[in-house]
């Protein structure tokens, strides 16, 4: 597909006055003898960052995170601008306007909508600025014009459908009998989606079923519910459906802060995970590796916010800097269970 090939395509940054509105022909060659990124010529260039919503436990680490890589990449703090969305794309489309106007030589954004991405897109192209998408994937036709434009556009971030398929094969590598709790030869599930536009909560869904259903698990969908990446939402929806007492043998939440709103409700309703019920997860946040150690959640997946945003904040960097930059920068989810909740634990504590 087209668009997996965007991933070997390289786009070679041509400098231009307006790219940058600070003269970059100078400032090129002067970087050239100087030997640019060295600090000093970079703590004077401006990153502009949206973020979707800062209300969001895992965007919160990847942008915490991001902004530590760009200052220690050389970008001077005062310099970094990041915006909260509010998870309105007219919001973000002003932001993007204004960091524009504030004449930002790199544009990070994380968009409300990537269906709307274009917008975005033609904003900063139009202005001459590179852009970096990061966590939320635009579609193939929006990344198809990149390469075919030569824009200086990327996405970085990871393929939803592994980490999907990751929380399959968790419940898989149980065993069938011992997750069919009732012994009636089906799964009885229930799945709490994240933002159903959002490309993750849609490949997490169906690849986690998809993935029992390959290996010819028969199942039952009990309940598929929007809880909008939220703990509390899914606290709400979890202890509602609990309340009509049916059938159930796992629950998969599309994100971690889902899955610690769906244990409130499991554990106040006098149920213990790994006996009654199987609970997944995605992002691996500190709170649910420790629920994994203490066997209260069965598992998650490891949405490795360290390796993106350090893509992410290379990335912009790389366009600034003019150096060669990829259209397409994956990056590998981590399954997390007991064998190695320690490991990735240690690795998001360091
Ligand atoms: C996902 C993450 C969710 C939420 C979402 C926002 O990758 O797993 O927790 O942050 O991004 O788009």
């Amino acid at each position: 597909m087209k668009r997996r090939l965007i991933s070997l395509f390289m786009a070679v940054m041509v400098a231009t006055c307006s790219m940058t509105g600070c003269g970059v022909k100078t400032s090129q060659k002067e970087n050239t003898e100087s030997g640019y990124g060295s600090g000093d010529v970079l703590s004077e260039k401006k990153v502009g960052v949206c973020i979707y919503q800062f209300a969001d436990d895992f965007m919160t680490l990847f942008r915490d995170e991001l902004k530590d890589r760009l200052v220690e990449k050389g970008i001077s703090e005062d310099n970094i601008e990041i915006l909260d969305s509010l998870n309105n794309h007219n919001t973000q489309v002003e932001q993007v306007k204004e960091l524009i106007n504030d004449g930002v030589d790199v544009l990070i954004v994380n968009p409300v909508n990537p269906s709307f991405a274009k917008e975005i897109t033609d904003l900063a192209v139009g202005a001459g600025i590179p852009l970096v998408y990061v966590n939320r994937e635009p579609d193939g036709d929006e990344e198809d014009r990149w390469v075919d434009n030569d824009y200086h556009v990327s996405y970085v971030g990871c393929d939803a459908r592994q980490s999907g398929t990751y929380q399959g094969e968790i419940i898989e590598a149980l065993g069938f009998d011992t997750v069919d709790l009732n012994g009636d030869g089906k799964l009885q599930y229930y799945m709490i989606e994240g933002d159903p536009e959002n490309i993750d909560s849609q490949y997490r869904t169906e690849y986690s079923v998809r993935t029992l259903k390959d290996s010819a698990w028969k199942l039952e969908c009990v309940g598929d519910e929007v809880g909008n990446w939220h703990q509390e939402t899914a606290r709400q929806l979890m202890a509602k459906f609990l309340e009509e007492d049916k059938d159930i043998e796992v629950v998969f939440c599309n994100n971690d802060a889902m899955a610690l709103g769906a244990l409130e409700a499991i554990e106040a309703d006098g149920k213990v995970v790994g006996q009654d019920i199987f609970l997944v997860g995605v992002d691996a946040l500190e709170e649910v590796i420790g629920c994994v150690l203490e066997g209260r959640i069965t598992g998650t997946v490891f949405n490795d916010y360290i390796s993106q945003s350090h893509s992410a904040a290379d990335t912009a960097i790389n366009y600034i800097k003019m150096e060669k930059v990829e259209h397409y920068v994956g990056c590998h989810y981590v399954k997390v269970t007991t064998k190695n909740a320690q490991e990735i634990l240690d690795k998001i504590k360091k």
